[in-house]
């Protein structure tokens, strides 16, 4: 199965992968969903991940992301990341990066132009439109868990999508580009289970793409593959990018 997905990353002018939390997993950033080891399968995601969870707690929200974020920092891209990266830098222009996650080890690996659906677990910015003109810098707010504006009272949140949230709009319309018109897409690591990001493999497939899908476990868009690869990023993406 390996060298069949070989040959169509041979033959693809353009690739498009779409990675999720599994292509983080060997650089020991937790996954969501995994059993047990997934962080929702301890914490509830609603309570956390989300605008409603944070008003109503916002100490809580800010800690655990505060926590996640000095994960991501301790991180180190993996060898699937650095399988990619080197890929990209072989062929420029040809590979394009969609990923749901919100660490920057991509971008660490080398593909600074990443498409970044869920946003930037290393960001912040204000829980409300700032009112002032121009807007108060987030970098300048009083610290606190979670910091806020002295001026205006105005709390800092994670630069992240949360739950019920839109995606930003350009980054979706990129990756919808991307996945219509790649020849190949490598889905990594995703369960496929949180929209519109799963129905990528699906738009891929129905432009006439191959679609490969890189994941240790069954997830819920292995339908729309025409080959599975059964193995963890850092293991399978090495061995099918060497050379090419
Ligand atoms: P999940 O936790 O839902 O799924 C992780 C997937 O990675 C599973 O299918 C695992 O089988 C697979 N996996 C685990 N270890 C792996 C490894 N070493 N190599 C390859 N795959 C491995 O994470 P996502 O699918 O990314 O949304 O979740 C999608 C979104 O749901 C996240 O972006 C987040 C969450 O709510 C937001 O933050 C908005």
């Amino acid at each position: 199965m390996i060298d069949t997905a070989r040959e169509w990353l041979t033959e693809a002018r353009h690739v498009c992968v779409l990675t999720g939390a599994g292509m983080s997993a060997e650089s020991g950033i937790p996954t969501f969903r995994d059993a047990l080891t997934g962080l929702w399968s301890r914490f509830d995601p609603a309570q956390l991940a989300s605008e409603d969870g944070f008003r109503a707690n916002p100490a809580l929200v800010w800690d655990w992301y505060a926590q996640r974020r000095d994960g991501v920092r301790r991180a180190q891209p993996n060898a699937g990341h650095l399988a990619l990266a080197a890929f990209a830098k072989r062929h420029p222009g040809r590979l394009t990066v969609v990923t749901q996650n919100v660490d920057d080890l991509h971008q660490r690996a080398g593909v600074a132009d990443t498409i970044r659906l869920h946003g930037d677990i290393l960001e912040d910015r204000w829980l409300t439109p700032c009112p002032k003109r121009p807007a108060c810098d987030p970098g300048s707010a009083d610290p606190g868990t979670p910091p806020s504006c002295t001026a205006c009272g105005n709390l800092l949140r994670p630069g992240v999508v949360w739950f019920g949230e839109m995606l930003p709009p350009q980054a979706l319309d990129a990756a919808e580009q991307a996945a219509v018109q790649c020849e190949l897409m490598l889905v990594v690591g995703t369960s496929g289970a949180v929209w519109p990001a799963a129905g990528l493999a699906g738009a891929a497939r129905r432009a006439g793409a191959f679609v490969v899908i890189v994941n240790p476990h069954p997830s819920e868009i292995d339908g729309e593959a025409h080959a599975v690869l059964r193995g963890s990023a850092a293991t399978v993406l090495p061995e099918l990018l060497r050379g090419l």
